[in-house]
């Protein structure tokens, strides 16, 4: 059976009984990507148990990616994982004339910039609407052809994420910015200068835009109150093996020496922290005992603690290199539920060291196994509480308020967003048939048609291959009894 793609799918045909399908209406457009033949049947209420990896992290990956159109020669990025996001920027750079080939090793790619060159609009407008990521090719392509085309994003539907501090910033730099009904076109007339500048918020996105703009832009740029987010020093890594010259400091400001030219990279990325997060709230979940090979317990402080908090056990295992006699050992960290009771704990998301965003949705699941109330106030995207909806109907019981239920300043406390949600458990958790709203939350739906006693059918799952690395396969090692009619 040929698999319909979530991205160009139509809605929801031919099933039996639609009434039975429970949608998430904070993101109606769910149910466009919910189709028959893109179900999985989770026959619940088996504990996660066995050992997966995790590779390169999908929101390094899909940069380093871009900055590889910035080099003179060719990069090469190890730990590439298969996932949607890195199709969408791969189709893009071979679209600009980048050759983007298999190295020797699994998950090898290398780049070759030599003959960067302008795609038509048609050309590039197949991939609208299927990533944020080309947004990001604003600052790489002004520099290597003076104009560049961006389609209309798409992503995950949080909330409207607006990219104006993207094109305030490229109109900092002198970029032109013209909106049409089609995209973005832009150019630089004038080449690309360093200015110094203020984020409104710490938005990772325009960070990055920053950075591969300010990188061979004539001058010095001063960025405050920028992201520091561990896969934006990364990719300040990746930029900075390139030739550039970008100082980090304490306080959220970020300077940049533009130079005239950079040469390719070849970079190991940090590994995905948000899907071992994920893999571990699973385990959390559903009793069992996961070890997250490749987790870098640096880039998960933050979340380890709330995972201990809710009485969650894990262990880190450092990473040995092999020697004589030797034959070393993979790092990672293994999550386990200890048994007896989790507890209640009270968290805000917010950007780093803060609790990531996108550990808030796989996380409640395990919270509606805890006793007492939890609380989660949402600070980064307003609209992310959409999908307890679904889990209340599988037996939760999670309640969601405007207000701001947490002290962390929030930009959504005054403008009527359902952002805070107040979790009440312990609650059995039911078999339910479940449509995936967004990436997140739909792993988190699928962690709690894990935990449910009895069969529940997951539509649209393969919206969750755009950032989870052969999820179907991971599952099956650990144990879950998981199949596609
Ligand atoms: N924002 C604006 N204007 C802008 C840009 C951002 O108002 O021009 C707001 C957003 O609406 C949001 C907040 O700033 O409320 C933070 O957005 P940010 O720009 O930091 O997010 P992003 O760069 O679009 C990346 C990740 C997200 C992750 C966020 C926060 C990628 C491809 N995406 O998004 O990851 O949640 O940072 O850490 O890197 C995911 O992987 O599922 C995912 C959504």
């Amino acid at each position: 059976m040929t698999r319909a793609d979530p991205f160009t799918a139509g809605r929801i045909a031919g099933t039996t009984d639609n009434s039975r399908i429970i949608t998430n209406t904070a993101a109606p457009d769910a149910l466009e990507v919910a189709l028959t033949d893109d179900v999985l049947v989770v026959h619940g209420g088996t504990p996660l148990e066995g050992r997966i990896r995790v590779r390169g992290a999908k929101n390094l990956v899909s940069k380093a990616m871009v900055a590889a159109l910035l080099g003179d020669s060719p990069s090469r990025l190890f730990d590439v994982p298969r996932i949607r996001d890195v199709e969408v920027v791969r189709g893009l750079l071979g679209l600009h004339g980048v050759k983007v080939t298999d190295g020797a090793e699994t998950g090898e790619l290398v780049f070759d910039p030599a003959n960067v060159e302008s795609a038509s609009t048609d050309q590039i407008n197949v991939h609208a609407g299927s990533s944020r990521i080309p947004i990001l090719f604003c600052g790489p392509l002004l520099h290597r052809l003076g104009h560049a085309f961006i389609p209309d994003l798409g992503g995950c539907h949080i909330g409207p994420r607006p990219i104006d501090f993207h094109l305030q910033a490229l109109r900092e730099f002198g970029a032109t910015v013209d909106k049409t009904p089609e995209g973005l076109h832009l150019s630089a007339p004038n080449g690309l200068h360093g200015t110094k500048f203020a984020l409104p918020y710490p938005s990772v996105g325009a960070t990055e835009q920053v950075l591969l703009t300010a990188v061979m832009a004539e001058g010095v740029t001063e960025l405050r109150n920028a992201a520091v987010e561990p896969e934006i020093i990364d990719l300040i890594c990746i930029l900075q093996k390139m030739g550039a010259i970008i100082k980090v400091h304490t306080d959220r400001v970020i300077e940049i020496q533009g130079v005239p030219k950079l040469h390719g990279y070849t970079h190991r990325p940090i590994p995905d922290r948000i899907e071992a997060a994920s893999w571990a709230a699973a385990a959390l979940a559903t009793r069992g005992d996961v070890e997250v090979l490749g987790a870098q317990q640096a880039d998960m402080m933050t979340f380890l603690n709330i995972f201990r908090s809710v009485g969650g056990e894990y262990e880190v295992t450092d990473a040995r290199p092999p020697k004589l006699g030797d034959p070393g050992q993979e790092g990672g960290i293994r999550f386990w539920h200890p048994g007896g009771e989790l507890n209640a704990v009270a968290l805000e998301t917010d950007v780093h060291p803060g609790f990531m965003t996108d550990w808030q949705q796989p996380l409640v699941v395990a919270l509606t196994q805890a006793r007492g109330l939890s609380i989660v106030h949402e600070t980064v995207y307003e609209q992310r509480l959409g999908y307890t909806e679904a889990l209340n109907t599988m037996g939760a019981n999670i309640q969601v308020y405007r207000d701001c239920l947490g002290g962390t300043p929030c930009r959504f406390g005054r403008r009527n967003f359902k952002h805070s949600a107040v979790i009440a458990g312990p609650s059995k958790l039911h078999a339910a048939d479940l449509v995936i709203p967004d990436l997140r939350a739909g792993f988190s739906h699928l962690i709690a048609a894990l935990a449910a006693e009895g069969t529940s059918r997951v539509y649209g799952v393969d919206l969750i291959n755009r950032g989870y690395e052969d999820f179907e396969a991971k599952l099956a090692d650990l144990g879950a009894h998981v199949e596609r009619p």
